[in-house]
């Protein structure tokens, strides 16, 4: 975003940077999720025959490094910025853009703590066998409602990912701007 709060000057798109972290998130969240729902329901199923274990184990590694990656990311944005707002967006749509982008890097950190610290709660926390560290002392019924919370943040992740997918197609197939151009890998600005 510019300081000025001005919108993009034509040059303006996101960072090769930027794209990367981008499109390797949507990659770890895209196996993440339907991991932690298909591990939950198959250990309900079998009683938490093989390879349930090894599942929870993976989404919890998973889990972690999502963790450290948007931090990184994160981390780029405030040194590096982004670039300023698509100059067709109406000044409600930069608003609610600005909002919804900021509500989901806060939650891509607000899922895997609340992940961490159910598990922390539950313990001990040692996916694979190696042990991590806890960030709480074992306490089944605060586990419990830990996990309740980690499942509430994961669906309001996808309800808000969801609206902004929607966002970006229909800037690309009805307005035709070049919102989608500026964080696609690889493509140009989409002027004019
Ligand atoms: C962005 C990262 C994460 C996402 C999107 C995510 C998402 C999910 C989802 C959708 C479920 C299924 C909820 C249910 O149906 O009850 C789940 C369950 C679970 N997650 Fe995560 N999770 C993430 C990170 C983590 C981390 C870092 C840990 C632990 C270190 C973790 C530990 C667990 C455990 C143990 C369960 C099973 C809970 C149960 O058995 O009720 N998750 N997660
Ligand atoms: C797990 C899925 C996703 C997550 C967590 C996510 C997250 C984000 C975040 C946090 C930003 C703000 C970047 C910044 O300014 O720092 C962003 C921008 C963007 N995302 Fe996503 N995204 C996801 C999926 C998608 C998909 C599937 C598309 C395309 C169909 C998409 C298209 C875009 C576009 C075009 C922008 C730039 C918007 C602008 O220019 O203001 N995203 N995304």
């Amino acid at each position: 975003m510019r300081p000025n709060g001005q919108p993009a000057a034509k040059h303006e798109t996101y960072s090769t940077g930027a794209r990367h972290f981008h499109w390797w998130t949507v990659l770890l969240i895209a196996i993440q999720l339907p991991l932690g729902i298909f591990m939950v329901n198959y250990g309900e199923r079998t009683n938490f025959a093989a390879p349930t274990g090894k599942m929870y184990d993976s989404h919890k590694m998973i889990g972690l490094l999502i963790l450290l990656f948007v931090l990184a990311r994160l981390a780029n944005r405030f040194l590096n910025g982004a670039p300023g707002d698509e100059p067709t967006l109406e000044p409600w749509q930069r608003i609610v853009s600005h909002i919804t982008h900021w509500a989901i890097y806060a939650l891509l950190l607000i899922v895997p703590l609340l992940g961490w610290l159910a598990t922390s709660a539950y313990g001990p926390f040692k996916p694979f066998g190696i042990p991590l560290p806890s960030l709480l002392a074992e306490n089944q019924y605060l586990a419990k409602q830990l996990y309740g919370l980690h499942k509430l943040s994961a669906i309001l992740l996808v309800a808000l990912v969801a609206m902004h997918v929607g966002a970006a197609l229909f800037h690309y197939i009805i307005r035709k701007d070049g919102v989608l151009n500026r964080m696609w890998p690889g493509l140009p600005r989409r002027d004019g």
